[in-house]
């Protein structure tokens, strides 16, 4: 039986495909190449160009590469972006995720893994966050894949499809090989706007808030390595296949670094001291944001990358990669 991964183009879904080519398994992607890179797919995954709210193409893609399990990773991901185009949001993200639903719930899927997101939990200001909190996202973005967290519950108890929703935290850093990467060029993401701003591509970087009840005054974040996240989507895939219960399952590290904290590591591994420029807070930045781990921990889940210096390092190797890329 084949996977599909809806978003294999993309930066998350990219890693996800090589991990389960690593693991042996037949791997099929669905990607609209809006944000994602044709060059990001490896020769051994089948890749078609299309959209996850296509039900004639999604229903024959299932078919022609016998998909028993849907990996759905696609999706719209720039918060602000949200904010201004939220109907844009709802429709690729929730909308879209319902067709795909259906047309999973209609050809006899049996599983489904869903990338979520830790801005369900909104400005929940605890020490760590657990999935059976209180959920109140504060944006469109979150509010669209909480949507589509209800949708696959929903889904479940009428139509027995089963499902795993991942929570991610920050995800960081780059294949430890070097296959792939960050390579969305106006992302957002800490790590790689530092790593950017290290190798020159960018002339300061903004510290967005220094007066947070944290240790340094900073916001402060649970960063999870790509490739470890997306050894958790095998493990969980893998535990529905074996008749394991449907989950919600956080995906972090259980402890957090600061944005200075950060910083520093990214000075400190490129011996770059590049310029910081310390700004007022940005809206809607929770002070902290960690992920209370142990679901996903039960399922055997171990990371191998839980080293901020080594994601920092990955994030800059990459980051080389794409500059020569481009030169060339
Ligand atoms: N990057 C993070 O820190 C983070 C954190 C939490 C959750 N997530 C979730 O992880 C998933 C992947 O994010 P990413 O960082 O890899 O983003 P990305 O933009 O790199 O990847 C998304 C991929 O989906 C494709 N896509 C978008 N809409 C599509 C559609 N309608 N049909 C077909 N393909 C479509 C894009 O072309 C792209 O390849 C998203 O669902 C996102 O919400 C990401």
């Amino acid at each position: 039986m084949a996977v599909l991964v809806t978003g294999g183009a993309g930066y998350i879904g990219s890693h996800m495909v090589l991990e389960l080519l690593d693991a042996g398994e037949q791997v099929v992607i669905l990607d609209n190449l809006s944000t994602g890179f044709r060059w990001a797919v490896p020769e051994a995954a089948a890749l078609v160009v299309g959209d996850v709210g296509d039900q004639d193409l999604v229903s024959k893609v299932i078919e022609e590469h016998g998909v028993d399990s849907i990996l759905h990773f696609a999706a719209r991901i720039v918060v602000p972006e949200s904010v201004t185009d939220p109907l844009g949001y709802y429709f690729n993200n929730t909308v879209k995720t319902r067709a795909l639903i259906e047309t999973a719930v209609r050809a006899g899927i049996k599983n489904f893994v869903f990338s979520s997101t830790a801005a369900v939990y909104g400005n929940a200001d605890m020490p760590l966050l657990s999935e059976d909190m209180p959920l109140s996202p504060i944006n469109p973005y979150g509010r669209s894949k909480l949507m589509s967290e209800w949708m696959l519950q929903d889904a479940h108890v009428a139509h027995g499809l089963r499902y795993a929703i991942l929570r991610y935290f920050n995800v960081a850093g780059a294949d430890p090989k070097g296959r792939s990467g960050q390579s969305t060029p106006q992302a957002t993401h800490l790590i790689k706007v530092a790593a950017q701003a290290a190798l020159g591509q960018r002339p300061y970087l903004d510290v967005f808030g220094t007066d947070y009840e944290t240790s340094d005054g900073t916001c402060v974040r649970d960063y999870i390595q790509v490739n470890d996240l997306a050894r958790a989507h095998l493990v969980a895939l893998r535990s529905l296949r074996e008749g394991g219960d449907c989950a919600v399952m956080n995906c972090g590290y259980g402890h957090g670094a600061s944005v200075l904290e950060v910083v520093d590591v990214v000075k400190k591994v490129s011996g770059v001291d590049f310029e910081v420029r310390l700004s007022p807070r940005r809206p809607g930045d929770p002070a902290q944001l960690v992920a209370k781990v142990d679901r996903i921990r039960s399922l055997g889940w171990q990371p191998q990358h839980d080293n901020l210096m080594e994601i920092v390092d990955q994030a800059l190797r990459w980051e080389r990669t794409l500059m020569g890329r481009i030169a060339a």
